[in-house]
Order: C-alpha cells, then structure tokens, then sequence
C-alpha cells in the first residue's frame, strides 16, 4: 500500500496524544484514506526519553527540527511545539523546504496566520490548523465547509476550558476564584502561571482565528477587547441568579450597523441560554447565519481530542497531497471588502450590572445615582443581599441599555467617591444570545 510520510515536532500533550492515536488508529486510518499516514521522523528536545509507540514502526527520532524539516522523507511537518518564536521558524522553514504544515498553534496563527497562509499558497503546499481552536470541535471545518454557503452575523462562544471550569466550580461551591484556581492546577486543567487563561489571552488568539474564518476579515488581537475573570466573586453568581443569569466568559463577535464588534469578557448570559449549560472545562460555539439561523457546536477543547484533531487534518492535508490539490485561497480575509471592519467596544450597546462594594454610609445611593442620570443611564433594579460586614457591603445596579462609553465615563466620575473598598465592577448583560 502507498502512504503519505508525516514528521512530528513536539512531544508534549498533543504531539503524545497525536502518536499514540496514529498508532493506535494506523490500519482504520488506512482503510479511510487508501493509503498509509506513516511516522518517519519526530522531534523533541527530550525525545530520548519520550516514549513512541512502538506500533509506529521504525522512526526518525532527533532533538533538532531541523531534521525533520530538511528530511527528505518527510512530506507533512506536525508543528506542535507552541509558542511563537522556535514555531515560526519550523512553519516558516516548511514551508520554504516545500513541506505541508498541520499546527496546533493558536498563537501563531493568530498573530501572523494571513501571512503564513499567502506564503504556503505561494509555496503549492497544504496547510492545517484545525487543533488551534477547540480541540475537541470541528469548528474550523463548519465555518470553511458546513456552513460557508451562509452569511456569519454573530458568533460566541465559550472558548477557554479553564476559565469555564473556574466560573461553573465558583458557581456550584460559592467558592473564591484563588481557590478553585489552586484545585484546577493540582487536576491540570490550568498551568502552573494562569495568565494566559484567566487573564484571556489564549481565548483571544482563538476569537482572533474564528472571527477571521466567520467574518472574512483580517483581525489582529489588538482589534478584540478583552478583560479576564480575576475580578468576579461568589457573590457575583448570587447576584446573577437573582437575575435568571449566570456568568462565562464570553468571546463574542457580531456585526453592527457600525461595524464588527469582537471582545473576550466576563459577561451575564441568561440561564435559559444553550452557552449557559456549558459545565466545567467544556467548550462551546454558537454561530447565527443570516439565512442559516442557528447553530451550536459542543465538546472538550484540550487533551486527546486536540490529538483527534491534529490526525484529522493530517488525514485531510495527506488526501490533498496525493489529488494535487494545494492551498489556493487563504481562510483569512476572503472577502476583503471592508464591510466587517472592526470597531471600538465602546459603540456597543446593553444592559449593565454594575457591583459595588462600599465601607457603607448614608447618602451612597443618591450619589451614584446622581452620576448615573447625568450620563443619561436609566436604572433597572437594585440588590442588595442581607450583609454582616458594613465596611465592606456588596450591592448591585443594572441599568438599561446604554453605551460602553456611557458607563466608562460613570465609572471614570465614580472613582473620584471616597466610600469603595474595591473598584466598581461592570459586567455588560449579554442579550444577543
Ligand atoms: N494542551 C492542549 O490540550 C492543547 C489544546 C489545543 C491546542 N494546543 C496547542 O498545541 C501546541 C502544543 O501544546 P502542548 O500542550 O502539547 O505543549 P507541551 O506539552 O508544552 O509540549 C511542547 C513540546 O514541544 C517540544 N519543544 C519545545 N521547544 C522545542 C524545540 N526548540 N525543539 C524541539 N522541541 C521543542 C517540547 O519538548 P521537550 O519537552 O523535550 O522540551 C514538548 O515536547 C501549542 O501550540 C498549544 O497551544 C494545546
């Protein structure tokens, strides 16, 4: 039988999972593809205590990517070390030997995806990046293929497991978010430095890719406002409950009548919401077509599914090379047409709830109310839980729908009051859902 010859760079936890499934999967991969996905060669700076499957057969192992690259065997590079420094230089190395790429790579592709996407068209190779969002959902595949006859309006989605399982535990247990942080890093749903999760930087780069592949625009991290979780309380769930909502963090990007908005936040999404009953480190996306309406894509967004999804581009990007079918439009940017440019956060308009936590006085209300009403702010309700501690009262305002700008400039006159132990929070109440 034929085959197609694949080198894997990076042995970690999707570069593992991948070998293993190649291994596990090698005789039903052939059947599927009529023909061989062979291992020749993989990389990783520990590789001599790595273990390979030894179902895959006699194999190439090497501490330098160069040799994989440069391996005359090799005809798909598996990009799946991470990071953007040593990553660009396996793409970019690639693709110039004329090799194939399948990455994980949400980073890279994020920051410079439409650029290595023109050089690989140019190159006549295939390219691949379907475990780079939502490891365990096809959604790459939905927005180029299932449904791209249709026009994206709106799409959001819960694309960071951690921080779901984070907010859903804070939830369930009324526990504070350093605790159950603590918990997720001993069960190794969060990293040892939670930044890039918590902070929402990795759901960034993912809304960064499935904007780009909705929207058909080419969208730089820069053009997404984001905000992480680090500020919300247990008390903040109460809170929400009281008002049928819950909270995520949500990555959002929709078309206005004034362009495409995109943000990555902590927001109040009502409980009755499919997004609402995403549990624990689960991800999830839910896209509105303009004829198509609605749609949802559910699953797990890291460990072995991401390995299912790096073998499945493999598969694909194989199938391509023995039709002769390289890369001829790049997923970013197709329409280029300027029509879904993005634009500030701050046009953007909605509900508020808006916590505060004050060392309690008389006149505290008709204050902020004050500031409120002269920002044209309408309030909706208030809550107030039954508090023991009076220098440190938590209570909350919603407000009707008004412009992030609006509340930026009340909250900018209320950090001037004297009463707050902590800085107001504001939470946009998700509507669009
Ligand atoms: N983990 C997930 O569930 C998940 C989900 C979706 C996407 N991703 C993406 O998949 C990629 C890989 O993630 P991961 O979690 O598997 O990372 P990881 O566990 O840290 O593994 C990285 C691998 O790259 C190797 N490596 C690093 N620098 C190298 C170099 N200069 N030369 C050769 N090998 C080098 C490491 O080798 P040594 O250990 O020998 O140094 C290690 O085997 C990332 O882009 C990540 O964002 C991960």
């Amino acid at each position: 039988m034929e085959e197609v010859r694949v080198g894997v760079v990076g042995l970690g936890n999707v570069g593992s999972s991948t070998l293993a499934i190649l291994a596990e999967n090698a005789d039903q991969i052939a059947l599927k593809l009529g023909f061989r996905l062979t291992v020749t060669a993989v990389c990783s700076r520990s590789v001599a205590s790595r273990n390979i499957p030894a179902a895959l057969g006699a194999v190439y192992k090497t501490t330098d990517w160069r040799e994989v690259v440069r391996h005359p065997d090799v005809q798909i590079v598996a990009e799946l070390v991470g990071g953007t420094a040593v990553a660009s230089q396996i793409v970019e190395s690639a693709i110039a030997n004329r090799k194939s790429v399948v990455t994980a790579n949400k980073e890279l592709m994020a920051e410079c995806g439409p650029e290595i996407w023109d050089r690989a068209i140019r190159s006549g190779i295939n390219l691949a990046m379907e475990a780079s969002v939502c490891g365990g959902i096809p959604i790459h595949a939905v927005l180029r293929e299932g449904i791209s006859g249709d026009r994206v309006v709106a799409l959001y989605g819960i694309l960071n497991g951690t921080c779901n399982y984070i907010l859903t535990e804070m939830e369930k247990r009324n526990t504070p978010i350093g605790e159950v942080l603590a918990e997720a890093q001993r069960l190794g749903y969060a990293e040892a430095d939670p930044a890039a999760d918590i902070d929402g930087y990795d759901a960034r780069s993912k809304l960064v890719l499935l904007a780009a592949l909705a929207f058909g625009e080419k969208i730089t991290p820069s053009d997404i406002f984001m905000e992480g979780i680090r500020r919300i309380l247990p008390i903040d769930f109460r809170y929400a409950l009281q008002l049928k909502h819950t909270i995520r963090l949500v990555c959002g990007a929709r078309i206005t009548p004034d362009g495409l908005i995109l943000f990555v936040r902590p927001a109040l999404i009502p409980v009755s919401t499919i997004l609402a009953g995403v549990q624990g480190p689960y991800n999830a996306v839910w896209v509105k077509g303009k004829y198509g309406e609605d749609t949802f894509y559910y699953g797990w967004g890291a460990g072995h599914p991401t390995g299912v999804a790096v073998v499945s581009d493999l598969m694909r990007v194989a199938r391509e090379i023995r039709s002769g079918s390289p890369e001829r439009v790049s997923p970013f940017a197709h329409e280029r047409l300027g029509e879904n440019k993005p634009v500030s956060i701050a046009l953007q308009k909605c509900a508020w709830y808006l916590r505060f936590r004050v060392d309690d006085r008389p006149g505290i209300i008709a204050k902020l109310a004050g500031i409120l009403a002269s920002k044209q702010i309408s309030l909706e309700a208030m809550l107030q839980e039954p508090y023991e501690g009076k220098h440190d009262l938590p209570f909350v305002i919603t407000v009707e729908p008004t412009s992030e700008q609006s509340i930026r400039d009340a909250l900018g006159e209320m950090s001037q009051l004297d009463f707050f132990t902590d800085a107001p929070l504001a939470l946009p109440m998700e509507t669009a859902l």
